[in-house]
């Protein structure tokens, strides 16, 4: 189809993190004249629900998988945008890594890309001197092809290619899960947090702030060119998190500050003992493990003030509870629902 339009090519089209940056690449002007760009979606399954409810909106999907990469080279044919996201859980760090490179590579050779955006992660290695204890295998796949990609061109021009690489963080929409959100309300109405991470600090998205930040670099290709934009709604200790939902919701909650090994025993030993990805046999529990000891350790940290300056309508968790009229009370069809081990009944019955 012969559109005037900039294509973006989504990769995790049908995924949480990439929805959002459908929805937000989608949004009309501020004069309320449309988009600018419209939406390639890859995926495995084009009759999958969310694949045919992408396809419901016109948005062209197109089946492919980072595990084929010519499916990849045709997907990227004629667009001016690629928003990468692959899936550190479903393809492996090494996988991951590969595509990560490999999937630049084709997007320069295509010679329509203009502007490449890669869903990254801080690099916990550097910040770390490279202590594997703090060392997730889906932050460090993704962290180390934004470093392979610090070191090629980023050309703004009609004819060539920039790149920015666009770092997360958990998304606050995971609060409505039992990973981040209460794992249980006591007989007197009070709401049982609990997390591993001490008095530390977690910074979180929302997945529409996540959808903004995208769509500010499609919008400002020169000044995001070759640039890490790391990016957050709102960081906070767990101690400040169920203050604001008591504020939000004038429910009696409390925080249970628990060790990391107190935390995973809340939740089912078959499926904590699993391994994280396809390609390792290092567990979800010592991958969520390194995860909580990042936050609990105030590893990751966010230039707050400057990411009130690139997006000030940026949530406060205040803000994104008061918004999705929060209760505590858990969703089963929650972002990423399936993928959270499921819970120790009898041990959270106890807290
Ligand atoms: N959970 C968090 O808080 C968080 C925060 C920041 C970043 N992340 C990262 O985000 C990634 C997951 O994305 P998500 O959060 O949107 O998860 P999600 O909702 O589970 O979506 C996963 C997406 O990956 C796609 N996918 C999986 N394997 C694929 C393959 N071989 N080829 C092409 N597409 C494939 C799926 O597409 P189809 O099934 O349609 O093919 C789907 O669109 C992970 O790398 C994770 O580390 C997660």
């Amino acid at each position: 189809m012969l559109t005037s339009k900039k294509i973006i090519l989504v990769i995790g089209a049908t995924g949480v993190q990439g929805g959002a940056v459908i929805d937000a690449l989608l949004q009309p002007l501020a004069d309320g004249s449309p988009s600018p760009y419209t939406i390639r979606a890859l995926t495995r399954d084009p009759q999958s629900q969310r694949a045919k409810e992408l396809a419901s909106r016109g948005i062209e999907v197109v089946k492919g998988s980072t595990n084929d990469l010519d499916t990849v080279a045709a997907a990227l044919e004629g667009v001016y945008g690629a928003y990468v996201n692959t899936d550190s859980f479903t393809i492996g760090e090494q996988k991951e890594t590969f595509c990560g490179i490999r999937i630049f590579e084709l997007a320069k050779q295509v010679k329509t890309v203009r502007h490449y955006v890669w869903s990254g992660a801080d690099n916990v290695n550097k910040k770390t001197n490279y202590d594997p204890q703090y060392a997730p295998a889906h932050y460090t796949g993704k962290a180390r092809v934004g470093d392979w990609m610090r070191a090629q061109p980023s050309v703004v021009s009609d004819d060539n290619m920039s790149w920015t690489i666009l770092s997360t963080a958990p998304y606050m929409d995971m609060l409505q899960t039992g990973i981040y959100g209460p794992l249980r309300v006591r007989p007197d109405g009070t709401y049982v947090f609990a997390s591993p991470f001490g008095q530390g600090h977690v910074p979180m998205i929302t997945l529409a702030d996540l959808g903004c930040f995208a769509r500010y670099i499609f919008d400002h290709r020169a000044e995001t060119s070759a640039q890490e934009l790391e990016a957050a709604s709102d960081v906070v200790s767990w101690d400040e998190l169920v203050a604001t939902f008591t504020k939000v919701t004038g429910k009696k909650a409390v925080n249970l500050a628990l060790s990391i090994e107190e935390w995973f025993a809340l939740f089912n030993q078959e499926d904590v003992a699993r391994p994280a990805a396809p390609d390792t046999t290092t567990t979800f529990k010592e991958t969520y493990s390194r995860i909580a000891r990042l936050y609990r350790d105030d590893i990751i940290t966010r230039d707050l003030a400057w990411i009130r300056r690139v997006h000030p309508g940026v949530r406060t968790v205040e803000s994104w509870m008061r918004e999705n009229a929060y209760t505590g009370d858990l969703r089963r069809e929650a972002p990423q629902a399936g993928r959270r081990p499921r819970p120790n009944f009898e041990r959270i019955a106890q807290l």
